[in-house]
């Protein structure tokens, strides 16, 4: 079996991973930005209140998440705009492209549940259901969680019964990995399509997508289980990969040239990447939080501090990072 077909039934199977609602956040598996601060998404409010101002968003743009969760992220980008210009609240459409139902009706429900009937939410299965003329898409990450294929010194892997072979010749991989001079590593597989479908989807849109990676690709082999808080890697010789199939998260670093590359295929103009702390520090964290401390006693305050440090310090989440920004015009 090829390897991408694997990890796509580990991760999106009937019984995979993500196919059913999972306690990702503190107590889960892994916590992601999204989970760590409102401010994360309450940063990319002020931005996107930023692109109405020049002119980028118009007042109905359509502000879509892919790949959501708990939704936690989009309902504070929605929070803050509440905060910030509530009028936009009314004007704009806020989407959700998910495509486990499970996982929409926990989105809708927790979105009922934190502002009535006040915001509108809609849900696609994918993206190629969606047609607008103006959008900013988001997403935190969701490229470290595509299939992939393994790569091994001209040959990819094939498995059977959880073991790896390296003996297949697939000219595809190969040229991927000879464009990002790897001799080792991950391939992944569905970003052009991916990539085709954001651009076909609307006319004008900006694209922030969050990820753990780097431009260029490791030199090695970075996939790795997540299972209670524990990181075990893909080849390491102690792992049971019968018990943690579909009942963990496997993932790898990015390399964001693969990504700004099948966009710019699909027309998409690559603006930036950067580290996810220059990034939110850029977009106004700290403003936000100096709105905060005028508007809350200390305590609060020295609370949510704690948690933006989390998001924005170089030894947490701040560095290892990126934020990358794409844009069709
Ligand atoms: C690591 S989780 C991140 C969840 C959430 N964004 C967060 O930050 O907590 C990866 C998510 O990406 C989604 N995903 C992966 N590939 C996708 C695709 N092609 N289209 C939409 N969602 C996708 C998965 O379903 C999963 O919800």
């Amino acid at each position: 079996m090829k390897f991408s077909r694997y990890m796509t039934d580990w991760l999106y199977g009937e019984d995979g991973y993500y196919a059913t609602y999972k306690n990702i956040g503190k107590s889960g598996d892994f916590y992601t930005a999204v989970s760590t601060s409102k401010f994360f998404g309450g940063t990319i409010a002020k931005h996107i209140i930023s692109l109405v101002d020049e002119g980028f968003l118009e007042k109905d743009a359509t502000i879509c998440e892919i790949g959501a969760h708990h939704g936690y992220f989009l309902a504070d980008v929605v929070q803050f705009i509440y905060t910030l210009r509530p009028a936009l609240l009314e004007s704009f459409q806020f989407v959700i492209i998910e495509r486990f139902e499970d996982l929409q009706r926990h989105q809708t429900k927790y979105f009922e549940d934190s502002f009535g009937d006040v915001i509108q939410l809609t849900h696609y299965k994918s993206l190629s259901e969606l047609h607008c003329k103006n959008a900013f898409f988001i997403a935190n990450e969701i490229f470290d969680a595509f299939p992939c294929e393994l790569y091994y010194k001209g040959k990819t892997a094939q498995i059977e019964n959880h073991n790896i072979e390296f003996d297949v010749e697939n000219e595809w991989v190969k040229e991927k990995a000879d464009k990002y001079f790897k001799d080792r590593g991950e391939i992944a597989v569905g970003y052009e399509e991916f990539a085709k479908e954001m651009a076909n989807s609307c006319d004008k849109f900006e694209f922030m997508t969050f990820d753990y990676g780097e431009m260029s690709a490791r030199p090695d082999f970075s996939l790795r289980v997540y299972t209670n808080h524990e990181v075990i890697p893909f080849f390491d010789e102690k792992i049971k990969r019968e018990e943690l199939f579909a009942k963990s998260d496997i993932t790898y670093d990015v390399t964001f040239a693969h990504v700004k590359d099948a966009y710019e295929e699909a027309g998409v103009e690559f603006l930036e990447l950067k580290p996810q702390m220059v990034g939110l520090i850029d977009m106004g964290i700290l403003e936000l939080l100096e709105m905060l401390q005028k508007n809350v006693d200390e305590k609060i305050y020295k609370q949510e501090l704690e948690k933006v440090k989390m998001l924005i310090l170089p030894e947490f989440l701040g560095e290892r990072f990126k934020m990358m920004r794409l844009r069709k015009v």
